[in-house]
Order: C-alpha cells, then sequence, then structure tokens
C-alpha cells in the first residue's frame, strides 16, 4: 500500500495538450455533457452507449433491471459479440477494414504474423464449427489454458460465436489450480498448446493438462495447437489437434443471437479465502463497456496501433488486448514473450518496429525498466506513441514522471485507471482530452459510474479525505455473481454497505474530488499486479506434510509492489534448514503457480494470535516490512512470539 502522506505531497499538474484536445474522440465539451448525463440518468447515459457503439440484433426493452445486488442490463436485447468484433468490419460502413490488420502478433523467438479483420473472421468461423463439432453448444463451458498466440483470441470470439463461455487459465497456473477451475466451472472441453515461449526458451503447457485430466470425469475433449513442437502425448479419442481438426472445417458459421443476459465469460480471481472466484460476466453490458472505455480513454481512431502488454489469462487481456479494441475496429498487437527477451530493449523494439502509438502496461513494468536504464528506450525511436496508460496497482509518482519522459517523449498524456476483475471495465480514469492529470491518481470516475469514497459506517466522505472505494450504482460491465455461489457473491461484495458494491480497495480524494487508490484493505496482495489471496498461498502451505501452521502476508517492494512473506512453523520444529525453505516455495509453485511463490519463508514456532484465535496480520505486516509494530498488541495472546518473531530472519 502507497504511503498516502508521500503520495499527496505531489502537487504537479499536467493539462491535456490543445492539439490533442482539439482531435480527441471525447473533448472537454463532449465529456461535460457526458458527465452530466451520466450523473442525472446513468442509464440513459449507457443507453446511449450502447446504441452508438454496438450492432443489435433486437433492441432492448428495458436498460436496466435492478434487484440489489443482481443487475440485468439491456434486457431482452440480443447480440453477439464475435459479430460486434469482426462482421460489422466487413459489411456496410465498415467494409474498408476487412484488410486492416486485426491482430499484429509476434512471438518471442521474434516470428511474427498480421491478421487481417477478414482473415480473423475467417479463423473464428472455422473454430466455432470445430467447437460444435466437438459436441459444444451454447451454454457449455469452454476451458481455454494457452500461450499468448492469436488462436487464443480465435477461441476466445469462435466462444462468442456460439454462446458456450470460456473460462480462460492464465498459462502461469499449475495443473492443480487448472483442475480446480476447470472442476469449479464445470467445463466439457479444453483447449490448449504444447507450450510457449518464454525467456528464450520453450515452456509446456499440455502436461499441465494431461496432470489436471488424470482420471477426470466430464471433459472427455482435448484441442492442442502446435506452437514449440516439443514433445506431448496425445491420449487416443481424447486430444486432438487443432490444424488437422481446422483443415476440414468449414468457414461459414452464422452468428448465435444472444440474450444480452446470456454469460459471456467466467474469470478466476482471488478474494479473501483460500478459492478462487469464479467471476461472470455477460454479454451486452459487459461489452457496452468495454467498448465504450476503449474508445473514450485510448483515444482509439483506425491509424492507431495499439498495445496493452497483458497476458490474455488475466482481465485486463480480455477487456484491452481483444474485445475493445476489436470491437472498436482497431489494430491490437500482441507479443508472447517476456518483456526482456532476448534484451532489456525488447519492449521499445516492438514499439519502433510496429509503430505502436497507443501503449497500456503496469506499474510494476515501468518499475523494472526504471532499475535497468535508461539507455534501453533510448536505443529506439518511441515517437510513434502517443498516449500511455498504467493498471493494475497505484503508480508512483515517480514511475509516473519516468513513463511521462522517458517513454512518452514529455508529450503523451498518461491515462491512469482504476478498474478490477469484477468491474469488467475501466471506472474511474482520466479522459486524455479533458482531464488534468497528477502523478499517482486515477483522477475521477468515467461518466455514467458512481464512484464514491465511505466511512466505515457507510457515509460519504467529503474531499479532501479518505475511506473505503466503492460504487453506489450498477454499472453495464458489473460482474453478474460469483460462478455457482450467490452467496458468496452477497457476502463478499454487498454486505458491507447496503446495495453499494464494495470494492475492497481504501481510496483518498484530494480538495478537488481526484481519487488517490491506496490498494487493498482485505488480505489480499497485489504482486506485480496481480491478485493472490494470503489465504490461498496459507492452504497451499499448510497442505505440505511439514507444516503445521502458517501465515502469509504481504510486505513492500520497490519493483512488484508488493512481496510474500509466510511466517511457517514447521511441524519438525524451527532447526529446518533452507532445504525445506526452497521444498516449501517449490510447493507453492506446484499448488498455485510461480506467481504465489514466497519471496521469503521465515519459521518460528507460534504465530502472533488474538485471544479467540485470529492470527494479527497486521503485526506480521509489520515485522515482515522490518516496522516496529506501533499498532495495538492489548489483545496479543503471547508477547513472547512477538519477540522470537522478529529473530526469526536472522534464522
Ligand atoms: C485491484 C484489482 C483490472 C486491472 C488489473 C488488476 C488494483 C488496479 C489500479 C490503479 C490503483 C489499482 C486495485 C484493484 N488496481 N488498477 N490504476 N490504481 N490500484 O485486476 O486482479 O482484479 O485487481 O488492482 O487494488 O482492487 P485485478
Amino acid at each position: 500500500m502507497p504511503d498516502i502522506e508521500s503520495l499527496l505531497k505531489e502537487k504537479r499538474v499536467f493539462k491535456p495538450d490543445p492539439a490533442f484536445t482539439k482531435n480527441a474522440n471525447w473533448n472537454k465539451k463532449t465529456v461535460a455533457e457526458y458527465r452530466k448525463l451520466g450523473a442525472k440518468n446513468p442509464e440513459r447515459f449507457w443507453a446511449k452507449m450502447a446504441k452508438e457503439h454496438l450492432t443489435w440484433f433486437t433492441p432492448w426493452k428495458k436498460t436496466l433491471q435492478w434487484k440489489p445486488p443482481f443487475a440485468k442490463w439491456f434486457v431482452g436485447g440480443k447480440l453477439n459479440v464475435s459479430y460486434n468484433c469482426l462482421d460489422r468490419h466487413l459489411e456496410g460502413e465498415g467494409a474498408w477494414r476487412k484488410n486492416k490488420a486485426a491482430i499484429i502478433w509476434e512471438g518471442e523467438p521474434g516470428d511474427t504474423r498480421v491478421i487481417t479483420y477478414a482473415e480473423l473472421h475467417r479463423e473464428v468461423c472455422k473454430f466455432a464449427n470445430v467447437l460444435k463439432g466437438q459436441g459444444v453448444k451454447k451454454g457449455d463451458r469452454v476451458v481455454l489454458y494457452m500461450p499468448m498466440v492469436p488462436e487464443l483470441a480465435i477461441a476466445m470470439l469462435a466462444c462468442t460465436r456460439i454462446g458456450a463461455p470460456h473460462s480462460i487459465v492464465f498459462g502461469g497456473f499449475s495443473a492443480d489450480a487448472l483442475r480446480d477451475r476447470i472442476d469449479d466451472v464445470g467445463a466439457k472441453i479444453v483447449i490448449t498448446a504444447d507450450g510457449g515461449y518464454r525467456k528464450g526458451a520453450p515452456f509446456p503447457l499440455k502436461k499441465a493438462v494431461d496432470d489436471a485430466l488424470a482420471n477426470h470425469e466430464v471433459v472427455d475433449r482435448v484441442v492442442v495447437v502446435r506452437r514449440t513442437g516439443q514433445d506431448v502425448s496425445m491420449v487416443e479419442g481424447r486430444d486432438q489437434w487443432w490444424h488437422e481438426l481446422m483443415a476440414d472445417a468449414s468457414p461459414k458459421c452464422a452468428p448465435a443471437k444472444l440474450d444480452a443476459e446470456h454469460p459471456l465469460f467466467i474469470l478466476y480471481t482471488s478474494g479473501s479465502t483460500g478459492k478462487p472466484k469464479g467471476i461472470l460476466h455477460t454479454t451486452g453490458g459487459y461489452l457496452t463497456q468495454v467498448v465504450t472505455t476503449t474508445k473514450a480513454i485510448f483515444d482509439l481512431k483506425d491509424s492507431d496501433v495499439y498495445w496493452c502488454t497483458a497476458d490474455i489469462g488475466w482481465i485486463t487481456g480480455h477487456s484491452y488486448v481483444i474485445y475493445g479494441p476489436l470491437a472498436c475496429g482497431a489494430t491490437t498487437l500482441m507479443y508472447e514473450g517476456v518483456p526482456v527477451h532476448p534484451g532489456p530493449d525488447r519492449w521499445w523494439s516492438l514499439i519502433a518496429k510496429w509503430g505502436v502509438t497507443v501503449f497500456y502496461t503496469a506499474p510494476t513494468a515501468i518499475r523494472t525498466f526504471i532499475r535497468l536504464g535508461d539507455e534501453h528506450p533510448k536505443k529506439h525511436d518511441l515517437s510513434s506513441l502517443r498516449l500511455l496508460g498504467s493498471v493494475g496497482e497505484p503508480i508512483n509518482p515517480e514511475a509516473w514522471i519516468w513513463y511521462h519522459k522517458i517513454i512518452g517523449g514529455k508529450k503523451c498524456p498518461i491515462v491512469d485507471t482504476w478498474w478490477q476483475t469484477e468491474t469488467g471495465g475501466v471506472m474511474i480514469t482520466p479522459l486524455p482530452g479533458a482531464v488534468d492529470t497528477k502523478p499517482g491518481s486515477a483522477t475521477l470516475p468515467f461518466p455514467g459510474i458512481d464512484a464514491e469514497v465511505y466511512t466505515e459506517e457507510g457515509d460519504p466522505t467529503k474531499p479532501p479525505g479518505g475511506g473505503l472505494l466503492v460504487v453506489r450504482k450498477p454499472w453495464p460491465g458489473m460482474l453478474r455473481g460469483i460462478w455457482g455461489d450467490p452467496q458468496r457473491f452477497k457476502e463478499q461484495y454487498w454486505s458491507q454497505y447496503k446495495d453499494t458494491y464494495f470494492a475492497g480497495d481504501g481510496a483518498h480524494r484530494d480538495k478537488q474530488g481526484y481519487f488517490w487508490i491506496m490498494g487493498r484493505i482485505d488480505d489480499v496482495m497485489n504482486i506485480s499486479g496481480h491478485r493472490i489471496g494470503t489465504m490461498e498461498v496459507e492452504s497451499a502451505l499448510v497442505s505440505h506434510s511439514s507444516v503445521a501452521e502458517a501465515a502469509v502476508v504481504g510486505r513492500p517492494d520497490d519493483i512488484t509492489g508488493t512481496a510474500i512473506v509466510a511466517f511457517v512453523s514447521p511441524t519438525g520444529g524451527t532447526d529446518a534448514g533452507d532445504e525445506l525453505k526452497q521444498t516449501l516455495r517449490a510447493h507453492v509453485s506446484k499448488e498455485i503457480g510461480a506467481i504465489a511463490r514466497p519471496a521469503e519463508i521465515r519459521f518460528t514456532d507460534a504465530l502472533p494470535k488474538t485471544r479467540s484465535g485470529k492470527i494479527m496480520r497486521r503485526l506480521l505486516r509489520d515485522i515482515a516490512s522490518g516496522k516496529e509494530s506501533k499498532g495495538d498488541t492489548s489483545t496479543l495472546e503471547d508477547f513472547s512470539v512477538l519477540a522470537k518473531l522478529r529473530e526469526s530472519d536472522e534464522t
């Protein structure tokens, strides 16, 4: 969590360049008008956006049906996501886009593919037919566990074409995590690849699918993309090659006319319990919010080359690598590998090579590049850039200024966008032609979004002041539920305050009403912009036979924002050596994935607890970050535990 005192000392203000404003998709006048409409009548604002930016087969009858906490947007309306992302760019007024690049793809080894809208449409129709041929029907869930290759985009869009909700599992998750998600979502089929490229070498994926599906009763079909050519074992009768199925598939497939509330996808994210939640998004409202925000915030024009660096396995990739940009008819760049292969300038060379104009990335990446040195971006011509974005965690002013100067050449507006897996699309953000920016602030809510800062008692705070971030009115991209668990949905997001969405973040507003997001206030950590629950890591640790008890906290880290620290009491006593620490780190990787591997493990024979047995994480956080705890310890059961824990980092 950034130190709000130091954030608020940030006084620099950057005004939109008049030349930018003049050409902006949304200028000051538009923004003022939309803010007014959005505040007075958010439903009318969103209905206007839905009509303007999307093509509907059947118009809706009612814009919003709100039975808290359950919302239905555009009730009775029918549309198709793949139609909006593809077909309408091939016909009528959009027809000139037929041969425009929809996806520019570059693999880590340097191989490239440029896929036009017409070609993407053809491939999507073919794969939709492949899915049908495998028995996938409207409503069936399809799990995608893939590297960053065009086939992932094709598979997603094919799912939307036939109304089969997808659930993408990030390729960095382990076989165990994959199996949990396959089971929870009740998948019928898994689409994967032999592997992908990372850090200069192929990594395997199919093997994890085999492990996840060992003795699996429901999933009897697997489709495998050949990406690396590495050896894989194909299970007779279950596994089939993508290219073989595609060879015979027809390129004609009519888009299903789907209800606006038809499930579009389920994406798992961490919460404050050990079990990840399947966040459900639906068709019409989600697409309305992502297309509108993409157009307005990234100011996308037909001439842009847009690059969002997120992996499609996270929500940012769903909304702003694929659905938002393609619904806008834009050119979206996809890059397979790590930012620093074969050298620390790979990203900058990609920007120069493809002439990227709009670039959207995460603060953790920016901080990594600051550390690597300015000479790497300076080697390349980045003058094509005209707008920069940031997402995933609060951006510290130092990183903001570096991004502005070194990457943006002092001429690009920066949009710091706050949102969540649950919100579907951006919620708090500058509009680049209209809003003054301040380094470290996500500025103001998007028109039609009623974000507020509440006291713990549920009273709105008056700026300046801090509290808990909430959204008071439903918005079109909001999650519709947690897959299979309506009770948890209610408790998690709607029990703190009546009929008001509780985001789980702390926020401060300055005198001007600008939002400064302070980070999670629950037991959720933000590691490099990715959400990991402390309980998830704890349950992974205690599942190991050498662990009696474990408590996990985050400590501030210069690069990743937060680093995971685990306090573990080993069954065999605290004399257990480094070997056990290595074993446990590997164990967490196996249970969840490398992203959840603790940066540090400390052995202890007791954890600080309250009299009722609750672990006092606040104290552990202080200890992990080397701070003297100034907090209240009056409910602590055994004071000697604290002293011992402080010593534990020397072992
Ligand atoms: C959490 C959501 C959807 C973006 C990718 C992460 C933090 C996200 C910002 C920002 C400050 C941010 C919040 C939020 N966060 N963007 N611009 N400034 N904090 O999605 O995994 O669902 O995590 O990321 O804490 O609650 P996610």
